[in-house]
């Protein structure tokens, strides 16, 4: 070990960034969501790679693999339900991540990067699900690939270029499918992976938020002496920075919360995947086990329920451009979240009671717009997701509005018990 050491790294790294790294010791539920997408990440790798062994990224042989996978593959079917269960976890996973970042005021400085860095991995991650979802080749991985790629010929002048461009013919077809394939199976997994060692590093740099928004992290120099008595000082690893309070070391604390979390979630995941793969049609769509017909549109089309709220805001607006304006807008507001919340305070738990209402029906209008997405079209429903797509929006003008001059309470000094 010393002789490696010596020449690099590792156990130096291993402490300062896993076995020794400053966690503040008040992490609860809501913080094992980042280990449990590491996990779901490698999940995804690994029987990614499994997948791609057996499977043909042709037109006319695709479907058929899926079926080869599923049957003569031995094991094949485990594999095939651990990574289609797992795109769907990850997107639970990922969706509570992200929503621990807005309760508890993960994105407001010194975190804006961090955010910035989640929002461009959220965007890869649904690039990614998207063209996985169109290698089995069935009907909605055809009719869904038409739906959203349609979309870019909404962009004025070079829109309808664009499409053929993107599909690398002038319909969805076997060129599409094996460009898709390339994507999925390594250009987007290398950008995630990429963009999550810069997501870690990020965190690492500022140190990790807590539920009680305190700064365990402080920069050098910024205490005063009788703070410096008054909150013991730890070693770590930088020289810039004071680590202060109840910070605990990842390494056995955090790592034996996080595994219970992790028994919780296999539990979850296995029951789907041995009992119910299908999840009565959400995890895998019904009509996608019939084999793609270009010549037999589905009576309805609609995407995973993970983009379904977005899917909902983009059908709300009537017109085409709007729509697709309207959907990228959605997802820009979130990631510009750093700067909208112009309050001083970060976990709701200090901030007022009107900012915890508008994160709760932020949550709600989320789900709702996602029912409404993922379930046939009704006239209610239009006036309905428009109505939702409003709220949607509100929230962001909300919160710019009242965080400016907004009533808070205290922001204790050191982590409550
Ligand atoms: C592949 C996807 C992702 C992985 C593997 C990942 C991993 C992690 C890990 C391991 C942590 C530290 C543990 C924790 O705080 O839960 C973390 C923290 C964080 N992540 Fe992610 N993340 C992912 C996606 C995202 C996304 C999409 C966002 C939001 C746009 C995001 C925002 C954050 C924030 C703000 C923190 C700091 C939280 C705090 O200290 O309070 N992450 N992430």
């Amino acid at each position: 070990m010393d002789w490696v050491e010596y020449r690099l790294p590792i156990m130096r790294v291993a402490n300062q960034h896993a076995i020794q790294y400053p966690a503040p010791r008040n992490m609860n539920f809501w913080y094992m969501f980042g280990f449990l997408a590491t996990i779901v990440l490698v999940n995804q790798i690994v029987t990614g790679v499994w997948l791609t062994m057996s499977y043909t990224p042709t037109a006319e042989e695709a479907f058929a693999s899926v079926e080869y996978i599923m049957r003569d593959v031995e094991y094949g079917y485990i594999l095939r339900y651990m990574h289609s269960t797992g795109a769907s976890a990850f997107f639970i996973v990922i969706y509570m991540h992200m929503f621990r970042g807005m309760i508890y005021g993960s994105y407001q400085k010194p975190r804006e990067l961090l955010w910035l860095f989640g929002m461009f991995i959220y965007l890869a991650l649904m690039a990614e699900a998207f063209m996985g979802y169109v290698l089995p080749w069935g009907q909605m991985s055809y009719w869904g690939a038409q739906v959203i790629v349609s979309l870019f010929s909404a962009i004025p002048v070079i829109g309808p270029d664009l499409v053929i461009w993107i599909q690398g013919d002038y319909v969805i077809s076997g060129a599409t499918l094996n460009r898709f394939f390339a994507l999925h199976v390594i250009a987007l997994p290398l950008v995630i992976v990429i963009l999550v060692f810069l997501h870690i590093v990020a965190l690492h740099e500022v140190g990790s938020n807590n539920p009680d928004g305190t700064d365990v992290k402080r920069k050098k120099g910024s205490l005063k002496e009788d703070e410096k008595t008054k909150y013991k000082i730890h070693e770590y690893y930088t020289k810039k920075y004071d680590i202060i309070g109840d910070v605990v070391p990842f390494f056995p604390h955090i790592v034996l919360k996080d595994l219970v979390g992790f028994c919780f979630f296999l539990l979850a995941f296995c029951y789907i995947m041995f009992f119910n793969p299908e999840m009565g049609g959400y995890f895998l769509e019904h009509p996608n086990f019939e084999i793609a017909n270009p010549l037999k549109t589905p009576t309805h089309i609609f995407p995973v329920w993970y983009f379904t709220p977005f899917y909902a805001i983009l059908k709300a607006v009537p017109h085409k451009l709007g729509g697709v304006i309207a959907m990228f807008a959605a997802i820009i507001m979130l990631a510009l979240l750093p700067w909208i919340d112009r309050g001083k305070v970060k976990s709701w738990r200090y901030r007022c009671g009107l900012h915890t209402w508008n994160l709760l029906t932020f949550a709600a209008v989320f789900i709702f717009l996602g029912y409404l997405g993922g379930t046939p079209q009704e006239a209610w429903k239009i006036t309905a997701s428009q109505i939702a797509t409003i709220m949607y929006f509100g929230f962001f003008v909300l919160l710019f509005i009242y965080s400016k001059n907004e009533r808070t309470m205290p922001v204790p000094a050191r982590i409550t018990e």
